[in-house]
């Protein structure tokens, strides 16, 4: 009986976490809806479902056509936005109540490693209002303008303090409603989820990100991500 009390306890201490998985774009610069390509015998979607699926308690399937997700074996299958804020914006409505944490990750971002949902899922679990993975920056980078007719150098970046963003993204369940709550009101653009968080405040903590989980945008990345799992593309 007292095991059993304490059974429950732990469990209900525990964070329930959930995954949205995007996967409503159309691959213009790919060429075609690059989340059905193959990788290695397996789709790409299916690849991101399948680790999303590994280290989360639920995942929630944002596509274009309903009738297409039904097949990856999710807990629920939503149709996505004109855009990725607007995809993510209607898997988020989708989540159960009880979602403590929220994981957003690309599907086009099939190598991404459990370890890394894990390693975001743990900062948020810490106290981080979300958490990203973040690549350091070999090249040198400059700001640049338009002058004439061609583009000119206005000055060099330090890149010291700059990083590349990669997903999966976790965040706080709670914050992240309010972001895309004010989002809605301010109609501004975001490229990531953590922008949005950062637009209210939150504290947004980088880890190291993955050279496994960069994005398939065009065909050249399929076969680098391809090489990078140690697949044939
Ligand atoms: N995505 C989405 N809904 C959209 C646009 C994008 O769910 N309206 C998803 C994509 O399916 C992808 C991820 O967001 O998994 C990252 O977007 P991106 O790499 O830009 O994919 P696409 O929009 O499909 O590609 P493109 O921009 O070349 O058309
Ligand atoms: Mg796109």
């Amino acid at each position: 009986m007292l095991d059993n009390a304490l059974k429950s306890a732990t469990v209900l201490s525990v964070e329930n976490t959930w995954a949205i998985v995007v996967a409503a774009g159309s691959g213009t610069r790919f060429g075609s809806a690059k989340q059905y390509a193959d990788l290695g015998g397996k789709s790409v979607l299916s690849r991101s479902i399948a680790t999303a699926r590994k280290s989360c308690d639920g995942v929630v399937l944002v596509v274009r056509d309903i009738a297409d997700g039904a097949k990856f074996g999710v807990d629920l299958v939503v149709q996505g936005g004109a855009t990725r804020t607007e995809s993510v914006r209607k898997g988020l409505a989708a989540l159960p109540v009880n979602t403590d944490i929220v994981v957003i990750h690309d599907a086009a971002r099939p190598g991404a490693p459990h370890e890394l949902f894990e390693s975001v899922i743990n900062e948020v679990v810490g106290g981080a209002d979300g958490s990203v993975p973040g690549l350091a920056i070999a090249d040198t980078v400059k700001r640049v303008r338009n002058q004439g007719n061609g583009v000119i150098v206005e000055s060099t970046v330090d890149r010291v303090n700059l990083v590349t963003v990669q997903t999966p993204q976790a965040f706080g369940r709670r914050i992240f409603e309010a972001a895309y709550l004010a989002y809605d009101e301010q109609n501004l653009a975001f490229s990531d989820d953590a922008g949005l968080v950062e637009n209210i405040g939150g504290i947004v903590k980088i880890i190291e990100g993955d050279k496994r989980a960069h994005k398939i945008t065009t065909q050249e990345d399929l076969i680098y991500v391809a090489q990078m799992m140690g697949l044939e593309s």
